[in-house]
């Protein structure tokens, strides 16, 4: 089994990281801890930027993830500002900004950047189109997960649809999906 290490603060997504990449027999052990994160346009930039520093500072192979929620009727606001965002007015702050809004489509994406010491960081990417709930739904989730309505969902919120089934057609697991084919792929598990 291959083994991975993946930097982040958030115990969730470390869950759904493990679980998903369970399947492709890689084995994700958790650096936990808050890393340096610039602001910028992109979740790739983003990403990259904090794979390349935890590689360099830890002289291991790792990955991060970056993910946000673009919403359509917003010009893709929150988008690479969604974790302050989730910070500040919250669900119930998105939907106050939506209210009496029908236009309700929106996107997750979710990047996630591989880096190992001395390399270049490299980047997979996955996206879940849907649209926010008009109202908080489920008890299941965190973070945005109780207003986002995915279209593979059945109607259902993220929070409603409870991590397994949220991991069977989320942002993040299909950015994941492509980390795993590829890092899968990398022989004697140099890279
Ligand atoms: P980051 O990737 O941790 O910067 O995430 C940005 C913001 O989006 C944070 O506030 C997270 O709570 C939220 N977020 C990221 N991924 C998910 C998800 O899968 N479900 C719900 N909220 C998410």
């Amino acid at each position: 089994m291959k083994e991975i290490f993946f930097a982040t603060s958030n115990k969730n997504k470390y869950l759904e990281a493990k679980a998903i990449l369970e399947n492709f027999n890689i084995k994700v052990k958790w650096l936990k801890g808050k890393y340096p994160e610039i602001q910028a346009e992109s979740l790739e930039e983003i990403a990259a930027f904090t794979a390349k520093w935890v590689a360099e500072k830890t002289k291991k192979k790792v990955f991060v993830e970056d993910a946000g929620l673009f919403i359509q009727t917003l010009n893709g606001f929150p988008g690479p500002y969604s974790s302050y965002v989730y910070q500040t007015i919250g669900n119930t702050g998105i939907l106050k900004l939506l209210e009496g809004e029908t236009k309700r489509e929106a996107f997750f994406m979710s990047v996630i950047a591989y880096c190992k010491p001395s390399s270049k960081p490299i980047t997979f990417t996955g996206k879940v189109h849907g649209t926010i709930a008009y109202e908080v739904r489920g008890d299941k989730g965190w973070g945005f997960d109780p207003i986002f309505i995915p279209k593979e969902g059945k109607g259902k919120t993220y929070a409603e649809m409870g991590p397994e089934n949220k991991n069977k057609v989320s942002h993040r697991r299909k950015a994941l999906e492509k980390f795993g084919t590829w890092f899968s792929k990398q022989c004697n598990n140099k890279d």
